[in-house]
């Protein structure tokens, strides 16, 4: 097993909170969700996978328990690089899948939390002893940029969780067109989305009965204290996610209660919030499968097969580049 971390651009530009300062210091505030997964919001993110109301997780867990097999046999042998790929739980369906069929597979799993994916990088070794692994710390962009080419037959970029849903739709139209540009022809994308469905599930999910929700989206402010020596007071800060039937999308917002001056001394940069002002931390939007279909189809990656599940909840489209 093989650890890299990828330095370039954009852990720079994290380091000097470039970003932070941007989102800060506009109206209405918000952040780069990217900010929620340190090694506490990546564990919390992991225990809101397993809760009641959200159903994302265990949805496209069925879909690919169902079809992993099927998927491989249409891939065949090729190196499975996953994007964002966290604890790799829904990915031990896939490389089972490979490994019952015998085929070969490589995986390289990429994620910007370098303690979430050495974890589960070390843990997978020891359950596939013959599987090459070549874990990559950083964010998706610098990640694609730096693919080198494959030994295997081909690649199969692999992108689980609806996680394309936290794009704003100009930074899903860039993905795709960077997905499609690296690469070749006969290699493949699967996409996992999240689907449009009524208001009361979507809100539940976001808004869950034991607070990990809450917890989750207030660790983005205890991110931020550690990282740029901040002060926010989490006290005073409450969570909502609300469902924007006109965007399709959850938003998840931090409520100020009090006035409140913030200083993050490394960014040297001093927030003042008003009693009642609202932050959005995050958009997860919600697809209509056909639109993402032909969104793909833009960027050269047209749909070989589309799964989903009985009540249409979640879909993975399975692309192939064509020649
Ligand atoms: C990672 N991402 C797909 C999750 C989502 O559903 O948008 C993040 C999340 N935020 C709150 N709950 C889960």
């Amino acid at each position: 097993m093989k650890t890299q971390k990828i330095e370039q651009t954009s852990i720079i530009e994290e380091k000097s909170g470039a970003d932070v300062i941007q989102g800060l210091t506009r109206s209405p505030k918000t952040l780069p969700p990217k900010y929620f997964y340190d090694a506490r919001g990546s564990e919390l993110f992991e225990q809101i996978c397993q809760l009641p109301e959200y159903y994302p997780t265990r949805t496209e867990a069925a879909i690919l328990r169902e079809y992993a097999s099927e998927i491989a046999q249409l891939v065949g042998a090729c190196e499975l690089v996953e994007l964002g790929s966290g604890s790799s739980s829904k990915t031990r369906l896939l490389l089972d899948a490979y490994q019952s069929l015998g085929y070969h597979c490589k995986y390289v799993p990429i994620d910007i939390s370098e303690t979430i994916l050495n974890a589960s990088a070390i843990q997978l070794q020891t359950e596939y002893p013959q599987l090459e692994i070549e874990a990559l710390v950083g964010t998706y962009e610098q990640a694609i940029a730096q693919f080198k080419p494959t030994t295997l037959p081909r690649r199969m970029i692999f992108f689980l969780g609806s996680s394309i849903g936290n794009f704003t739709p100009e930074e899903c139209d860039r993905f795709f067109h960077q997905v499609g540009a690296v690469l070749a022809p006969g290699d493949y994308f699967l996409l996992g989305i999240d689907l449009q469905k009524p208001t009361e599930i979507l809100e539940a999910a976001y808004n869950d009965s034991q607070g990990v929700t809450a917890a989750f989206n207030l660790n983005i402010l205890s991110h931020l204290n550690w990282r740029f020596q901040g002060n926010f007071d989490l006290s005073l800060f409450t969570h909502q996610a609300i469902y924007n039937q006109t965007e399709n999308q959850i938003e998840m917002y931090l409520h100020c209660q009090k006035n409140h001056v913030v200083y993050l001394q490394s960014l040297d940069l001093t927030v003042t919030w008003k009693k009642g002002e609202s932050i959005l931390t995050e958009i997860s939007r919600k697809f209509d499968l056909e639109q993402v279909e032909k969104d793909l189809k833009s960027k050269g990656l047209p749909t070989l097969k589309t799964f989903t599940d009985s009540q249409n909840w979640f879909g993975l489209i399975l692309c192939k580049v064509g020649k």
